[in-house]
């Protein structure tokens, strides 16, 4: 099947074709301590180690580990000094997203595109060189602080990119079955929904894949309302959120007034063994958001027949749902930084292409019933 969409996205004439993208390249992370978030993502996660860049490589204000599982590349960059952008970020935000950066053909082109269609630049396409070849990067606004790089590395041999060395450390953890990023959702303010939809649109040529509102996500007293914008070949699928009114404070505004800005919300990661994978997770000390029992008593009322035990979903907390072409299995962690902003999705698609509608009023609950132990409802 990917071949074939592949063939249709180069050969199409459309507006969507002047940013071909192959993937996510890497989401790299500023926080307060890149060393111990490299570890606590090898170990919890089951990232491997990658490439490394720091004192020891000759930087002198910041330091970076790479990790890998295997389409999943996430950087740990921290600062070394008091008053760098990386520092102050850190401060403002928490740990959080800085760079979700995109694997492209043509980074100069990219750059040119987008800016001509009113991408604000973060910086200029420039090359990089080392012994293992030369990258071409270049860099857009998206919302809050957040940055896209474009990542042109067909002449690029190294580990990472330049600048990077190998990183072989003794310890190593085993992986827990995570391939891609299934998707990336951004949370942003008030009324600023569409504002984005449109930058997505507009600018980088995605489409607009589906729209939840408030009545979708809703529960009896928070709300939210999602867009979901995805480029030519479906790789990359950006929701974009905004709270809407209801009695209490939503889960995206408590991540507004704790991340300082729009920002990323949560990863999606696949995996084709979700039992697997959560078992690992949890045996590693991830914890995850549980819903009522009671929702596994009526789930295969909604979804009809799916290959899994119920009991072993049940036991994991993982959860299920169904759309016109398939079914889908899902599981959210809670917030992986002090702060209650960034988490991760677990997700394994069997068939469906939508993102769990069907658990978006259950999800929301367990959420709400965490922001009441925060004091944050
Ligand atoms: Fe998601």
């Amino acid at each position: 099947m990917k071949p074939i969409t592949m063939e249709k996205q180069n050969t199409m004439n459309t507006p969507q074709d002047f940013l071909p993208i192959n993937g996510t390249d890497y989401v790299e992370f500023y926080v307060g301590n890149a060393k111990q978030a490299a570890f606590y993502y090898q170990t919890a996660f089951g990232f491997q180690p990658l490439a490394y860049a720091g004192l020891e490589t000759g930087l002198k204000d910041r330091t970076s580990y790479v990790l890998v599982q295997d389409k999943i590349r996430f950087v740990f960059t921290s600062s070394l000094v008091p008053d760098s952008e990386i520092g102050v970020h850190a401060m403002k935000h928490g740990d959080g997203v800085k760079v979700v950066a995109l694997w492209v053909d043509d980074a100069r082109k990219s750059w040119e595109e987008t800016t001509a269609r009113g991408a604000v630049s973060y910086f200029e396409p420039r090359v990089e060189k080392d012994n293992n070849g030369e990258v071409v990067l270049s860099g857009i606004h998206t919302y809050g602080e957040t940055v896209h790089i474009f990542v042109e590395r067909k002449n690029y041999k190294g580990p990472f990119l330049p600048g990077f060395v190998a990183w072989n450390p003794e310890y190593r953890s085993t992986d827990v079955g995570l391939r891609y990023v299934d998707h990336m959702v951004g949370n942003v303010g008030w009324g600023q929904m569409n504002q984005w939809v449109d930058f997505y649109a507009r600018v980088m040529g995605f489409s607009q894949l589906v729209s939840f509102d408030d009545k979708d996500i809703s529960t009896e007293y928070t709300a939210l309302m999602s867009k979901v914008m995805s480029n030519g070949n479906g790789r990359i699928k950006f929701p974009i959120n905004e709270p809407a009114e209801g009695k209490k404070r939503s889960q995206v505004e408590e991540y507004l007034d704790f991340y300082g800005t729009s920002g990323v919300q949560h990863v999606a990661m696949a995996t084709d063994n979700i039992l697997h994978t959560v078992r690992e997770l949890r045996n590693r000390g991830i914890e995850f958001l549980t819903v009522p029992g009671s929702y596994y008593d009526t789930v295969l009322n909604r979804v009809g027949k799916i290959d899994e035990e119920i009991l072993a979903l049940k036991e994991l907390g993982i959860l299920v749902d169904r759309d016109d072409e398939g079914y889908l299995l899902q599981i959210f962690t809670k917030p992986v930084e002090d702060r209650p902003t960034v988490f991760y999705e677990i997700i394994q698609r069997k068939g469906a292409k939508s993102f769990g509608k069907g658990n978006f009023k259950a999800l929301f609950e367990a959420i709400e019933l965490e922001q009441g132990r925060r004091g944050t409802l």
